[in-house]
C-alpha cells in the first residue's frame, strides 16, 4: 500500500462524499443562491455559534477576506511568526489589505498570550496602530499543536485590551476540538471570525467557511466577490463538506487523528519514564 505523507491535503473524497456530490441539489449561488451551499453555511454557523457563515473556494481566500474586513489599511496586524498567513499566503495581507504583519515570537513553539502582550507597541499616536490579531489552531508549522480554549481566550483578552479584533485560522479546528475535548464553538466564542476547512485530512476536494456576525460576513461577501470567489453551482463542493458536518465529531478521519495523537502522547510518556 502506498501511504502519502506529504500533506494532509492529499486525502481524497470518500465513497459517501462522491455519492453526495453526484446527487447534490444545486442552483446558481451568485444569482439566487445554491441550496446545498446555504445548508452547509447554516449548519457550520450553528456548529461554530456564529450568526452567519460564508462558503469559500479556499481557506486562503477566507483568511484574506477576514483580514480585509477586520483590519484597516495602514495599520498593523499580529500573528505568530510561523502562521500560515505569514508564511504561505503570498504576503496577501500587505498586497490586498494594505496592512503590515507584526510577527510574534513566544517562548514556546507558538504564539501565546505572554508573547502577544510583549509584542504590542505602546499606544502612541506616532506608532502604527494595531487592528487585528490572527490566531491559528491547530498550528500547522508547530506540527499541529493545539492551543486549548483557555489559551485562546487569554490571547483574545490581550487583543481586546489593545482594541483589536480577533480572527482564527481554524483550518484544522476540528482536530483541535477532538484533541482537546472542547467544542468548536467554545473556541470560536473568543474570535470575531473563524475560518474552517474541509480539505485538510478530511477528504473534501476543496472549500472553507468563514463564520462571524451578520455585519462582518456581509462585508466578507463583498470582498469575496471582488476577489472572484463567488461560485455558481457550488453545491457540488459544499455537498462533500456537508457529509463531514453530519458526522462531526465522529468523522472516521478525526477518530484516526485522535488515535494517532494518543500513540504520540503515550510514546512521550514512556520516554519520559525511561
Ligand atoms: C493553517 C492553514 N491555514 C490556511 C490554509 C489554506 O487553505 P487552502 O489550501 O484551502 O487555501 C492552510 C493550508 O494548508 C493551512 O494549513
Amino acid at each position: 500500500m502506498h501511504i502519502d505523507l506529504r500533506s494532509d491535503t492529499v486525502t481524497k473524497p470518500t465513497a459517501g462524499m462522491r455519492r453526495a456530490i453526484a446527487s447534490a441539489e444545486v442552483g446558481d449561488d451568485y444569482l439566487d443562491g445554491d441550496p446545498t451551499t446555504r445548508r452547509l453555511e447554516d449548519q457550520v454557523a450553528h456548529l461554530l455559534g456564529k450568526e452567519r457563515a460564508l462558503f469559500f473556494p479556499s481557506g486562503t481566500m477566507a483568511n484574506q477576506c477576514a483580514i480585509a474586513v477586520l483590519s484597516e489599511p495602514g495599520t498593523e496586524i499580529y500573528a505568530d511568526q510561523f502562521a500560515h498567513i505569514v508564511e504561505r499566503e503570498m504576503a496577501g495581507a500587505a498586497a490586498l489589505s494594505g496592512v503590515q504583519i507584526r510577527t510574534v515570537r513566544s517562548e514556546g513553539p507558538m504564539m501565546d498570550a505572554t508573547g502577544l502582550s510583549r509584542a504590542f507597541r505602546p499606544f502612541d499616536p506616532y506608532l502604527p496602530r494595531a487592528t487585528l490579531v490572527c490566531l491559528e489552531n491547530t498550528h500547522n508549522s508547530a506540527g499541529g499543536m493545539v492551543t486549548p480554549v483557555a489559551g485562546l481566550r487569554a490571547m483574545h483578552d490581550v487583543a481586546r485590551e489593545r482594541r483589536c479584533r480577533v480572527h482564527l485560522d481554524g483550518a484544522r479546528l476540528w482536530n483541535a476540538s477532538v484533541a482537546s475535548g472542547s467544542l468548536p464553538a467554545e473556541f470560536s466564542e473568543w474570535c470575531d471570525t473563524v475560518m474552517v476547512s474541509f480539505s485538510k485530512g478530511l477528504g473534501a476536494p476543496a472549500g472553507a467557511i468563514l463564520a462571524g456576525d451578520d455585519a462582518v460576513i456581509h462585508r466578507a461577501n463583498e470582498v469575496r466577490k471582488r476577489l472572484g470567489g463567488v461560485m455558481r453551482q457550488s453545491g457540488i463542493l459544499a455537498s462533500a463538506a456537508l457529509t463531514l458536518v453530519a458526522e462531526m465529531p465522529e468523522a472516521p478521519q478525526l477518530v484516526i487523528d485522535r488515535a494517532l495523537q494518543l500513540i504520540v502522547e503515550r510514546r512521550r510518556q514512556a520516554s519520559r519514564s525511561d
